[in-house]
């Protein structure tokens, strides 16, 4: 496996085996790689002939009072794991290189309504930083398919939308959570949870899957939704938001809808940590 942090020296590469007629799939990081990172790049090498990774921590979807600068950095590690997985080249660029204006002066790619609630509330300004560097990542990189992970539901929903609204020619493959024997959904920030924490992290994939059998009865999604919300915080974390919403358009489920998401976030100690759950109402 190749690593390089030049565009030039990138795009070369990929001309090459373009010019051979061969199907480039592209995984999108910001590193501190784990068995869900992997999971995309052994989905993407199922799919195409090559497959490009990129560690990037991306300063613009990182709020002022984020932990950008805590961000776990693991290069040498994250090499080994990809090189490994079977990734045939690596895309690690700094980022003067990506934002050589400064984050000020850049132009940005703004995704309305699946931006806007849940995540996008919480992280003001944090979906058109990862709508804006997947796009310049994309036109750096011209994929044919690019994967990127359920566990960040609406980030799915928001790439996709992006794709559909301004014609790009990439096929996103949406792939399923990896997540620990306790529920616990794998991610970078579980680093961040004491001994003592990664105990009660659980609680939030363990109460997203006791709403979606509650609603199975009940279409009281407010108040069930609700209910959801204090046995997470009664389990020791604190809820940011539960909440039942259309599957696609995020909107905030009606009792018509069938095809539905759970879409949670809630604080474990310093950890931050997202989940969700897709539900078909039978
Ligand atoms: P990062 O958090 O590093 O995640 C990179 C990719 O791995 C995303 O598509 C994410 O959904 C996926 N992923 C993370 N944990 C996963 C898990 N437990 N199971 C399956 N997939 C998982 O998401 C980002 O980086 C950034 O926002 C990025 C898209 C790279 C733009 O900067």
């Amino acid at each position: 496996m190749q690593t390089t942090e030049t565009i030039s020296a990138l795009r070369n590469e990929i001309n090459l085996w373009r010019q051979q007629g061969l199907k480039i799939a592209f995984v999108p990081t910001m590193g501190n790689l784990h068995q869900g990172h992997i999971a995309l790049v052994e989905k993407a090498k199922m799919l195409a002939d090559k497959v490009v990774a990129s560690i990037f921590v991306n300063p613009m979807q990182f709020g002022a009072n984020e932990d950008i600068g805590s961000y776990p950095r693991t290069m040498a590690a994250d090499q080994e794991k990809l090189k490994a997985a079977g990734c045939d080249l690596l895309f690690t660029p700094t980022p003067a290189i990506i934002y050589p204006k400064g984050l000020d002066k850049q132009s940005y790619v703004e995704v309305p309504n699946v931006s806007d609630g849940y995540c996008g509330e919480s992280r003001p300004g944090h979906f058109r930083g990862v709508a804006t560097v997947v796009c310049k990542l994309f036109n750096i990189v011209q994929p044919n398919i690019a994967c990127f992970g359920l566990k960040d539901y609406q980030q799915v929903q928001v790439i996709q939308t992006m794709v559909e609204d301004l014609s790009m020619p990439i096929e996103i493959i949406a792939v399923e959570t990896v997540r620990e024997a306790s529920g616990l959904a794998l991610s970078s920030r579980n680093n961040y949870l004491t001994p003592e924490e990664k105990q009660t992290a659980p609680a939030l994939s363990q109460n997203i899957q006791w709403l979606a059998k509650a609603i199975q009865s009940d279409s009281d999604f407010i108040g069930l939704a609700k209910q959801a919300a204090s046995y997470i915080d009664n389990a020791g974390m604190k809820t940011d938001y539960i909440h039942i919403c259309h599957a696609r358009t995020l909107q905030p489920a009606s009792e018509d809808d069938k095809e539905l998401v759970i879409l949670a976030a809630a604080h474990c100690g310093k950890a931050r940590l997202i989940d969700n759950l897709q539900v078909t109402l039978t």
